[in-house]
């Protein structure tokens, strides 16, 4: 725990939330009945709440756990940052610019904690690391109490509210990864399942749930903060994730994913348990395990894939798995893929590079021939299968000829999105003992090339969807922004696409393929939540667009 100077004004890390002024709108109305009026609760302290999250789906879950928490406090969400008097910033660190924006935001923050003496400011999140602790004050200088990612659970225990749940246990336990101090998730399991047997997730979709089932990375890529952030694999217990499955379920989501750093690395460091004794498998790259007797990914997707209706189809009809990394892309996985049918025919596969040198400095220990091997077996066991995956430009050394391999890697892979980014430097990690020497200049040109490059393969990747019907489960309303100015274009999810018209009495309707495809149609507003079959009449490179059949 930090020291503070003792003229620091507040009282933390106890926060202490003073009551709202007395002009204050949830004091509540007078009972009709005057005898009510003695059983009227204090109008205090329950702070209205607002939580900002940024990176990853890892901390949209996060958060959905700690609105949970908060709520059962008794808290109330507030729509807005600047009308809340308790932020809770869950924050992302895999980049430079990620943490700049909320640095950016704290002179913001601060004016309106001048206008509002018990506003209250938590940060958590990736920005959050031990080893830096005692830069964030400076950084943040707005903010009253900083959470690690692993000590998230104890929000309600350090901001004084009461909690409706059992006590966390001990948080905050710390290990070293390579000569780093980093905060561990050990606790993260229990406390998981402790929210989900409570009922208090607040799943901000219901449609869509989010599945943590494994915490941290183990992994050793050299540019990458989120080991750092989110120390050591932790997997949850395979029944906790089996009975939370069941949960989501039983309220009716259509779809599931399933979270972590690296998914498919599931179970490594689970005890071995004689129900899984046919699985006899080691891991071929990076530090070797024994995987034997140990669940694993395909394990936990057939299970998943076994909670079955009445009429036998899988209860969740749509499963997906976010993000794998290709060291633990085993043929076990690549079989549960193929012949679990609630499993959705989309794959991310990250290759950062195109270039075998460029990995190795990357540290990702696999050369682009043991990633096309992996790619071509999953696309002849699961047809049509969509893959996306995710590029780092200007990593330190990257020469001109190295960044064209990865062009032309995807001009032969043809994957069906890409999401690329100019390597940033990030204090800590291994990389930073190279020299960071593509010029920002370069990096920017390099990544104009490569989107110029994908974006008519992406194109012809949609392309192959025209004429064909497929199922959309429909997620989104979409908003007429016709007014604004918007020189998109509009391919993008929330607004009214070009070309979509709906009809009196219609909306406009956006939905995703089991391929994970954008789409965007037009129909009854109550189809959101719904799988409706759509032929497909446009394709862009980013999104396509249809009408429901029949
Ligand atoms: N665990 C996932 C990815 C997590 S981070 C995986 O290994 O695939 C998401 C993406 O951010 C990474 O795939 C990488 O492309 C990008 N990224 C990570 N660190 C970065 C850095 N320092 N600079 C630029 N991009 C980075
Ligand atoms: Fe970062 Fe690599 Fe782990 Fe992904 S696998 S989170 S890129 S260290
Ligand atoms: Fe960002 Fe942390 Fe996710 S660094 S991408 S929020 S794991």
């Amino acid at each position: 725990m930090i020291e503070r100077p003792p003229s620091r004004a507040r009282s933390l890390p106890i926060l202490e939330i003073a009551p709202p002024p007395a002009t204050e709108r949830r004091s509540g109305t007078e009972p009709d009945d005057a005898r009510l009026g003695e059983f009227r609760p204090e109008p205090r302290a329950l702070p209205r709440f607002y939580v900002w999250t940024l990176g990853c789906q890892m901390n949209r879950s996060d958060s959905e756990e700690m609105a949970g928490r908060l709520l059962t406090a008794g808290a109330t969400e507030s729509p807005t940052m600047d009308e809340a008097d308790l932020v809770v910033i869950n924050t992302c660190a895999i980049r430079e610019l990620a943490e700049q924006k909320v640095i950016g935001r704290q002179g913001h923050l601060q004016r309106l904690k001048d206008a509002n003496a018990s506003m209250r400011v938590v940060l958590t999140g990736c920005a959050v690391r031990e080893r830096d602790r005692d830069g964030l004050e400076r950084r943040y200088p707005a903010v009253d109490l900083f959470l690690r990612p692993d000590e998230e659970p104890e929000l309600l225990d350090r901001l004084g509210l009461a909690s409706a749940q059992a006590p966390v246990g001990v948080v905050g336990a710390t290990t070293v990864v390579g000569r780093t101090v980093v905060g561990v998730a050990d606790h993260l399991a229990t406390t998981r399942a402790a929210a989900v047997d409570a009922g208090t997730v607040q799943r901000t979709s219901s449609v869509s749930a989010w599945l943590p089932i494994i915490y941290g990375c183990d992994k050793t890529c050299t540019y990458c903060i989120v080991p750092f952030s989110r120390g050591p694999e932790r997997s949850r217990p395979f029944d906790d994730i089996v009975a939370e499955a069941r949960s989501i379920a039983a309220s009716g989501f259509r779809e599931v994913t399933l979270l972590g750093q690296n998914v498919n690395s599931y179970g490594h460091d689970l005890e071995p348990d004689p129900r899984f004794g046919h699985i006899r498998t080691e891991r071929w790259a990076g530090r070797r395990l024994d995987l034997g007797s140990k669940p694993d990914l395909a394990e936990l997707i057939r299970a998943i894939d076994g909670i079955r209706t009445s009429d036998g189809v899988p209860a969740i009809p749509r499963l997906r798995f976010i993000t794998s990394h290709p060291w633990d892309l085993s043929d076990r996985l690549i079989d549960a893929m193929a012949e679990c049918p609630s499993l959705c025919e989309s794959l991310h596969l990250p290759v950062q590079s195109g270039d075998d040198e460029v990995l190795r400095r990357m540290g990702r220990q696999y050369t682009t021939e043991h990633y096309l091997e992996r790619l071509e077996r999953i696309r002849a066991a699961v047809p049509d299968i969509t893959v996306s995956t995710d590029i780092i430009v200007g990593f330190c050394g990257e020469t001109e000829a190295q960044f064209e391999k990865t062009l032309a890697f995807l001009e032969l892979v043809r994957y069906d999105q890409v999401f690329a980014a100019a390597y940033s430097e990030r204090p800590g990690t291994p990389a930073t003992h190279l020299a960071d020497d593509v010029p920002a200049a370069d990096k920017r040109r390099r990544l104009n090339a490569l989107l110029a490059v994908q974006e008519p393969i992406g194109l012809e990747r949609n392309q192959r969807w025209l004429g064909r019907e497929v199922e959309v489960l429909v997620e989104t309303i979409a908003r007429d922004r016709s007014h604004e100015h918007d020189e998109s274009g509009t391919d993008g999810e929330g607004s009214v696409p070009r070309g979509v018209q709906p009809g009196p009495g219609q909306v406009a309707l956006s939905g995703r393929t089991r391929g994970n495809k954008l789409v965007h149609l037009a129909g009854d507003a109550t189809w959101v939540g719904s799988l409706v079959n759509v032929t497909i009449g446009h394709a862009g490179p980013y999104a396509l667009r249809g009408t429901p059949v029949g």
